[in-house]
């Protein structure tokens, strides 16, 4: 995951390969929220794991139910028949569809069995509305306080005595949210009568109704529908676990993979698993959309798999309604099409996350486009060309999947422009992995990923360094060191000599490695340890001289160039493995200096050694990779050149920190 302030994207090219994607975020946490309210234990398979269904786990816990994971199971033993906590303060964070849902149900439980609930979220969770069900569930019966600005979370609720004898009025103009959640929460009050519900005004976003209405279904709870006016939950009704239930995979996550097939789905398709043609979820019908701007899918009832047709891509003007979620991605494949194309009946987009018709206006004009946004449309003229520039994500975890579609902007123009996300773990509300999935199915456009090399001598901090640059940019590490321990330390454990050049090289092409993090696993052993043996560090420095040794390690070391970027250290990686990376580092730190860190080292781990033997111990490495005829230690010709001997590691983080954003068309 991208804990970080930013992520920087090099143009992307191509994609192809097979996506697995999280369960969908609506139906996670309605069938949570079902299984909390049922009798008995309900095990939800592929359940998501992320920020939303997080605070619905923690609330239904704090409620009295008892939850446990094994493996892809969530097993949730609900409150049917059990007390349920009659006091409670729950932080439901920005997960809308838990706030929504557990309103409507604890406001239920309050009269129905008395009790005391404070619900509260994140700031944004306080400007979100809810007046609309607060309004329901008063003219119910219930006891709902504002507690801070009236309709707005935060809420109290504290009973009252509910009244089902007329039909409950919910308005379903702002969101479907309401009538979901009262469809949720009114059979804790059916066994002895009807509840009826009437929606005022024109029902957005009926696909979630839908979802809805199904796994209610699936609990034992047929709602008689007249239209999309009249719903009636009839006398009787009582959650019945369905004892296991499989979570389809989020359509909504599925349409910036859908999106990616038709862009850069070229010469092979996006696969994707999980969801597909016999999805519960409205979002599915952004197939129809991305068809209608030339994309080619092939739909089973459980996969899609998509590819490029049309392109350009072809502009569209469509009534988003029944997408509302997924349509945000149209607004950025609009970034492709051949003309302007305009989304309607999106006005839920202001009352989202963010105002993301405002959010989305803002960021697309950034990329260079014409935007015209009015209460609920969205207008987008494809530029001439895309603008580099930092994509602002609002803590909206929509807003930064949408941003990474334009880092494709290579594929129409000429010029391909780099992008940088802001805040980009906000993805973690729905797809906690969105860009390492993304990553694992597409190619940087020039084939190659970004690379910072840092090379120098012995003890210079170069894998500190590294390792704190990689942190900062979210990059990936070669510590390229390690490769020539590893064959150092596979050649004393075979008795292969270290004058053998070739059987050196035989060894190393042969090595059964794994690198998890900076642990090393050489056939299957954890080796980290051992490679850190000064033997192993002397052997390691003589066989290095070898050429066939250096190229038996050549393709290994080449393997580790993945996006988003890396960062690698070593002696020759700004000179032979990665001569065209973008920034070279070269650390010149003095050798008293270095002698005196590796001391430092050496005493920390309990070793104790002789600075002047350490000095010249390091001395005579540095002369051997020096000298070597083979990728000799010397400073590339385009390095910048760090001088470390004074420097803490923060300030050398930052100095290339620095030097790597001095180079990109967006700057600080
Ligand atoms: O960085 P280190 O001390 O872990 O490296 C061990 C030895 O490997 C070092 O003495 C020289 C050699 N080496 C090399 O020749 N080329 C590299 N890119 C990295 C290390």
């Amino acid at each position: 995951m991208f804990d970080l302030p930013h992520l920087d994207l090099v143009p992307l090219g191509h994609a192809a390969g097979t996506v697995r994607l999280p369960g969908s975020k609506s139906i996670s946490n309605r069938l949570l929220l079902l299984a909390g309210l049922s009798e008995g234990r309900t095990t939800l398979v592929d359940l998501l794991d992320s920020d939303d269904t997080r605070v619905m786990l923690e609330a239904l816990r704090t409620l009295g139910c008892t939850v446990e994971r094994e493996g892809a199971c969530t097993v949730v033993t609900g409150l049917g028949g059990r007390p349920v906590a009659a006091r409670a303060e729950l932080f439901l964070g920005n997960a809308g569809t838990a706030m929504r849902p557990l309103t409507a149900a604890l406001a239920v439980l309050a009269c129905e069995q008395g009790g005391d609930y404070l619900l509260r979220g994140v700031p944004r969770m306080h400007e979100r509305p809810i007046g609309d069900l607060v309004d329901a569930l008063r003219g119910l019966g219930a006891e709902v306080d504002c507690l801070g600005q009236e309709g707005y979370p935060p809420l109290r609720l504290r009973g009252g005595r509910l009244d089902l004898s007329r039909p409950v009025q919910v308005r379903g103009d702002v969101s479907s949210q309401f009538l979901t959640a009262l469809l949720l929460a009114l059979p804790l009050a059916c066994a002895e009568q009807d509840a009826t519900l009437e929606v005022v005004g024109e029902l957005i976003s009926k696909p979630y109704i839908e979802i809805t209405l199904n796994l209610l279904g699936r609990f034992g709870i047929a709602v008689q529908r007249e239209g999309w006016q009249r719903f009636v939950i009839p006398r009787g009704s009582r959650y019945r676990t369905p004892g296991r239930i499989p979570v389809e995979a989020d359509a909504s996550s599925a349409s910036y993979f859908i999106a990616l097939g038709a862009i850069a789905g070229v010469e092979a398709p996006v696969r994707i698993e999980g969801v597909g043609a016999a999805s519960i979820q409205g979002d599915i019908r952004f197939v129809e959309a991305a068809r209608a701007m030339g994309a080619v899918v092939q739909a089973e009832p459980n996969a899609l798999e998509v590819r490029r047709g049309a392109w350009p891509l072809r502009a569209i003007d469509l009534d988003c309604n029944h997408i509302p979620d997924a349509a945000m991605t149209l607004a950025v494949m609009a970034l492709y099409a051949d003309g302007p194309s305009t989304l309607r009946n999106i006005a839920s987009w202001r009352v989202k996350e963010t105002d993301r018709i405002a959010a989305m206006a803002c960021e697309l004009r950034k990329l260079g486009a014409t935007v015209e946004e009015g209460d609920d449309f969205l207008r987008v003229h494809p530029p001439e060309r895309l603008s580099p520039a930092r994509l602002h994500t609002y803590d909206d975890h929509r807003m930064a999947m949408c941003a990474s579609l334009a880092a494709f902007n290579g594929l129409r123009q000429h010029e391909a422009v780099p992008l940088r996300i802001e805040d980009p773990k906000c993805v973690a509300k729905t797809f906690p992995d969105y860009f390492e999935t993304l990553f694992s199915v597409v190619a940087p456009l020039s084939g190659r990923a970004p690379v910072i090399t840092i090379d120098g001598p012995t003890a210079s901090g170069k894998g500190t360094l590294a390792a704190g640059v990689a942190a900062r940019l979210g990059w990936h590490t070669l510590d390229s060191g390690s490769l020539y321990r590893v064959a150092a330390l596979a050649a004393r454990r075979a008795g292969v000599a270290a004058d053998d050049e070739a059987g050196l090289a035989r060894l190393a092409a042969g090595l059964q490695l794994r690198f998890e993090g900076t642990t090393v696993f050489l056939a299957g052993e954890d080796v980290s340890d051992a490679l850190r043996e000064e033997a192993v560090g002397t052997m390691a420095s003589q066989i290095s001289v070898w050429p066939a040794l250096r190229a038996a390690l050549f393709e290994l070391q080449c393997s580790f160039r993945r996006l988003p970027g890396l960062v690698a250290d070593g002696r020759d990686m700004g000179t032979v493995i990665f001569p065209d990376a973008p920034l070279k580092v070269f650390l010149t730190a003095t050798a008293a200096a270095r002698a005196e860190r590796r001391h430092r080292q050496l005493l920390a781990r309990g070793i104790s050694a002789n600075l002047d033997g350490l000095r010249a111990d390091l001395e005579a490495r540095d002369a051997r990779d020096r000298s070597r005829a083979t990728a000799p230690l010397k400073p590339a010709e385009d390095a910048r050149l760090l001088d470390n001997s004074l420097l803490g590691i923060e300030a050398s983080v930052q100095q290339v920190i620095d030097w790597w954003q001095a180079q990109q068309p967006f700057g600080h």
